[in-house]
């Protein structure tokens, strides 16, 4: 028994001595004491030879003696590993990794944002709402009764299981939940998809994205109108730019008009973009139809409002001078990586 003791201190002084500079030192190491045949196994045969009553202080001597044997055993494993590779010249491990490809957001996710940051500078809140529909909200509280001829100004997709189901064709319907909520007075925005019944084209898809706007409160007017969508003009696309406001007609607002602001792309002097005008179309607005205010409940004699919808596409492809729809749905990430903004 004294000898076997002697033994393990011998064994363990050279394993704590032991220095290893290439794996297979390691590896000669591992079969030497941690082997099938190795010395730690060896020692262990021993404890057939001691008296009972000594057996289970030596098991733990022993016990100790393997896991003494095994963490040296780690150890030379960790080091020698990261010598090797700082060995090889071929590697620099001061280098700093290779980044990760950075994704970048979609040009319409990016005009959008920036449509709704500078609206809600102006104090409007973001509103949301559902892209499947019924008739309800998306045309006969807008004022537009079943077989009004200005249902046709929107080609609808219909749901076929119910045809009170469409999808939205604007985002107006979240206007008319929003006004059916009751909390006056009402300032918000509506970001949103909407889809049309459109053939594909580098003009016109069948889905797309709007920011709608809707102000109603006590003695709104026209003025008010047309200072916040001249604010929005300056904010997005600089003090330079002229607008004009041309009388048009929407059955939800009286009266109404469509915004033009001077081409980006010529400066007014005339081209495809702007169709030799000088002028180009970015939003419908008005003052809200009375109809409305009492379809949703509100009392048209004590409030007033506005409200007005852009394309999303159509501003960015302004912005950013796209000549082609179809791009944004493509997802080709040649196009897409192209765009970066701070928001
Ligand atoms: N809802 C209209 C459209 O989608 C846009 C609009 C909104 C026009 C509000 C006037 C007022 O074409």
């Amino acid at each position: 028994m004294e000898t076997l003791l002697q033994q393990i201190e011998k064994y363990k002084t050279e394993i704590k001595d032991f220095v290893a500079q290439k794996s297979d030192e390691v590896e000669s190491f591992r079969i030497k004491y941690l082997g099938t045949k190795g010395l730690v196994k060896e020692v262990m045969g021993e404890m057939k030879n001691v008296a009972a009553d000594k057996k289970r202080e030596f098991g733990q001597l022993l016990n100790e003696f393997k896991l003494f044997a095994e963490a040296k055993y780690d150890e030379l494993k960790a080091t020698t590993g990261n010598e090797q590779l700082a060995m090889d010249s071929s590697i620099d491990l001061s280098l700093p990794a290779d980044p990760l490809p950075l994704g970048s957001r979609h040009p319409i996710s990016l005009v959008r944002n920036q449509i709704v940051s500078i609206f809600q500078r102006l104090g409007f809140a973001v509103a949301e709402g559902p892209e499947i529909e019924d008739d309800w909200h998306n045309f006969t509280a807008l004022n537009l009764p079943e077989n009004h001829p200005a249902r046709d100004m929107q080609d609808t997709f219909y749901i076929s299981q119910n045809p009170d189901w469409l999808l939205r064709t604007h985002t107006s319907s979240v206007q008319v939940r929003e006004m059916e909520k009751g909390n006056l007075p009402i300032r918000i925005i509506c970001p949103g998809r909407v889809y049309r019944n459109e053939t594909i084209s580098a003009r016109a898809h069948c889905f797309f994205h709007q920011v709608e706007g809707l102000y109603i409160a006590e003695n709104v007017s026209f003025a008010d109108l047309k200072q916040t969508l001249y604010f929005f003009v300056q904010e997005m696309f600089g003090k330079d730019v002229k607008v004009r406001f041309r009388p048009s007609y929407f059955p939800f607002t009286e009266p109404s008009a469509e915004m033009d602001i001077s081409c980006l792309i010529c400066g007014g002097s005339g081209c495809n973009v702007c169709k030799k005008t000088g002028w180009v179309e970015i939003l419908g607005c008005g003052m809200v139809h009375p109809n409305l205010l009492e379809n949703c409940g509100i009392d048209s004699t004590k409030y007033t409002g506005f409200a007005f919808g852009m394309g999303v596409e159509r501003i960015t492809m302004l912005k950013y001078q796209i000549k082609d729809l179809r791009l944004f749905s493509e997802n080709d990430v040649r196009f897409l990586k192209q765009f970066t903004s701070a928001i």
